[in-house]
C-alpha cells in the first residue's frame, strides 16, 4: 500500500510572528525586507507586556494562546520574535505546533552565527531579566564545545527606554554606557543583542565600543534562516501580500510607536486573547 502524506501548507500562507509587544516588529521588518513577497501576521501581546519580568510558566501560557491564533490563520512559519519568550517557551511551542508550522526562535540563528564566526572568545549578552536568568544563550553556546566564555548582563531599563522613544540622545547614551561599562562585560570580543528591542540602539552600542567589539543583532540572521527554510521547502511566496498586525491591548501610543520598530506606522487590530 502506498501512503501519500498531504501537507496542509501552501506558498501563500502567511508568516506568523509574535512578541510581548511591538518590539518584535524589528524582526518583522527584517523579514519584510528580505522577503517582500510574504504576508505577515504579527501578534503583539501588549496586554501582558513586558515578558522580561514574567515567570516562565506565564510566558509559556501566553505563547501557546498566541500560537493558536497564528495556527487559525494557517501560518506556514511561526517566529517567536522575542528573546524572553524564545528562552522560556521555544521547546514547548515547537512540540505543541508539531508539523502544523515550522517554528523559529530568535536565539538559534545567533548561536549558528557565533559557531561559524568565532572560536573560544569571550562573548557578552545583554537582555531582559528573564532571558538572562534562563541561561539559554549560555547553555547553547557551551554546547558548541568551543570553550567560549559567556558574560551575561540583565539590562531591564533598555526596552522601556526604547519604547518611550529615548534613543540616539544623551539619556540613552548615559544608560547604555552605564550598563556596558559593567565589569561583567570587560574584554568581550562580541556582544549579543539578546532582546528584539535593541536593534534600535545598535548604532549607539557600536559607537560605545568604537568597532572593538562586534555587535550581533539577530534580525537579519533570523530572516535569512527563515528564507533558507522556505526556499528548501518550496514555500517561498511571490504573489500579492497582505499583512495583519494584531495586539491584545490597543492604545494610540502603541500604534504611533510601530513606526520606531517597523520604519513605517502600521494599523493595529485588537485581538483579545482571553474572552
Ligand atoms: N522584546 C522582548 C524580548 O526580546 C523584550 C520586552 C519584554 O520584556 O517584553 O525579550
Amino acid at each position: 500500500m502506498i501512503l501519500f502524506v498531504v501537507l496542509d501548507m501552501n506558498k501563500s500562507a502567511p508568516i506568523g510572528i509574535f512578541d510581548s509587544g511591538i518590539g518584535g516588529l524589528t524582526q518583522a521588518y527584517g523579514i519584510n525586507k528580505l522577503m517582500p513577497g510574504e504576508s505577515i501576521v504579527y501578534f503583539g501581546d501588549t496586554a501582558h507586556l513586558p515578558y522580561g519580568d514574567k515567570s516562565t510558566a506565564a510566558i509559556q501560557a501566553y505563547s501557546i494562546k498566541i500560537c493558536n491564533v497564528l495556527l487559525e490563520q494557517k501560518c506556514k512559519v511561526i517566529l517567536i520574535a522575542c528573546s524572553s519568550a524564545s528562552s522560556a517557551a521555544y521547546d514547548l511551542v515547537k512540540e505543541y505546533v508539531g508539523s502544523r508550522a515550522k517554528v523559529f526562535n530568535v536565539i538559534d540563528p545567533v548561536i549558528h552565527y557565533i559557531d561559524a564566526s568565532f572560536g573560544g572568545d569571550k562573548v557578552g549578552l545583554i537582555g531582559t531579566k528573564r532571558t538572562v536568568a534562563s541561561n539559554t544563550y549560555k547553555t547553547k553556546i557551551d554546547a558548541l564545545g568551543k570553550g567560549f566564555e559567556v558574560a551575561s548582563l540583565a539590562t531591564p531599563l533598555l526596552a522601556p527606554m526604547i519604547e518611550e522613544g529615548f534613543f540616539d540622545n544623551k539619556i540613552s547614551q548615559q544608560v547604555i554606557s552605564e550598563y556596558l561599562s559593567d565589569k561583567e562585560l570587560k574584554d568581550i570580543q562580541a556582544l549579543i543583542l539578546g532582546c528584539t528591542h535593541y536593534p534600535l540602539i545598535k548604532n549607539e552600542i557600536k559607537a560605545y565600543y568604537q568597532n572593538d567589539v562586534e555587535v550581533i543583532d539577530s534580525s537579519d540572521l533570523v530572516a535569512k534562516e527563515i528564507y533558507e527554510h522556505l526556499k528548501s521547502a518550496n514555500l517561498l511566496n511571490d504573489e500579492s501580500v497582505k499583512h495583519h498586525f494584531y495586539v491584545s491591548d490597543y492604545t494610540n501610543s502603541f500604534e504611533r510607536s510601530t513606526k520606531l520598530f517597523f520604519k513605517e506606522e502600521v494599523k493595529l487590530e485588537l485581538y483579545k486573547l482571553w474572552e
